[in-house]
């Protein structure tokens, strides 16, 4: 059978030289192939350098390390870096290398032919929103910060690696930017059956694109959920209150209608009624507009199958913000 994980980590740490503190505490994850998981913690919690061990960019100081089942610790470190698709925090680009050059960058050393290459090149510009008759020949200073990072991203994608780091891929990138590229990475993420494992600062980022979502703090894993898990259930108080901290109306857009309705009931008739994936906010903007304070949930066949009312929202956000 093959292995069902992607990434195991068996009590992997890392305490630099002279350091007082391991980063990395000794750690156990596993990330499921296809899996999409986000890591969300505050600066110097320990997000990059357990990124890094992963490809081994940091060797770990203690534990065990398996890829697709297969013990990492003793391979080439090299090797294992063509597996893995990596985006650093500073896009990393080659600098005296134009942008076609950089993202060719591993199909060249995988040896593929100078075709396979050229078409591989344009795909992955258009995916990342940059026009290939623009930026081919362009070097990176010429271009912006937000437009190095989405090269940086091509160039982890181009030889189509299973599995995929990101260091705060977005960081650099506008809000409208960002939310498009967070909607395409989804839907490549998706489609392609990549696993990602994406580091951010912004709780709404990890909560959107994360299947599941690593909390870290201070070298130690807090909660490792499903977001709709970590806003209901914090692990602890530092979730806790790292949850508090993000605006209430902009998390219920991470849970959809139908992971919280409540079963639907006879009654319902021609009144508002939302579909079981839309998100909560959109079901609050149409339970503030229904006269009686509820609306069903109704299928793509107009079958009712659950209702919300403003009470449950309301329990929901306080359960949500104990
Ligand atoms: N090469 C290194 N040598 C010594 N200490 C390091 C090294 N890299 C990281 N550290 C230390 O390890 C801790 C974790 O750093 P890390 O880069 O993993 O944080 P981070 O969570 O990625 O932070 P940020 O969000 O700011 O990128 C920090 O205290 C940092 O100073
Ligand atoms: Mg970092």
């Amino acid at each position: 059978m093959p292995d069902e994980y992607a990434i195991v980590l068996e009590d992997i740490s890392k305490t630099f030289r002279n350091a007082s503190r391991p980063s990395v505490y000794p750690t156990d994850l596993k990330i499921k192939k296809g899996e999409f998981v986000t890591i969300l913690g505050a600066s110097g919690c320990g997000k990059t350098t357990l990124l890094k061990m992963i490809n081994r960019l940091y060797e770990p100081s203690g534990g065990r390390l398996l890829v697709n089942g297969e013990d990492v610790t003793k391979i080439s470190a090299t090797l294992l870096r063509r597996k893995i698709g990596y985006v650093i925090q500073q896009t990393g680009l080659f600098q005296h290398m134009t942008i076609e050059q950089n993202v060719a960058t591993v199909p060249k050393i995988l040896g593929w032919d100078k075709q396979r290459i050229n078409k591989r090149i344009d795909n992955l510009l258009n995916l990342v929103g940059l026009k290939p008759q623009e930026f081919r020949k362009r070097y990176p200073r010429q271009l912006s910060g937000g437009q190095q990072q989405r090269v940086g991203l091509a160039r982890a994608m181009a030889a189509d690696p299973s599995i995929m780091l990101m260091d705060e891929p977005f960081g650099a990138i506008d809000a409208i930017t960002r939310s498009n590229l967070q909607d395409e990475m989804i839907k490549i993420q998706k489609k392609l059956g990549k696993t990602i494992l994406f580091v951010t600062h912004d709780i709404s980022e990890a909560l959107k694109l994360g299947d599941r979502v690593i909390i870290m703090n201070e070298g130690r894993i807090q909660q490792y959920d499903e977001p709709l898990t970590i806003l209901r259930s914090p692990a602890n108080a530092f979730v806790r209150s790292l949850m508090n901290s993000d605006d209430i109306l902009q998390r219920l857009t991470f849970i959809t209608a139908g992971e919280v309705m409540e079963p639907a009931s006879s009654e319902t008739g021609d009144g508002p009624a939302v579909s079981p994936t839309d998100d909560l906010r959109t079901a609050l903007t149409a339970l503030l507009r229904s006269p009686d304070g509820l609306v069903s949930v109704k299928d793509e066949n107009g079958q009712a199958v659950g209702r919300l009312s403003l009470a449950l929202l309301n329990r929901f956000c306080l359960e949500a913000t104990k």
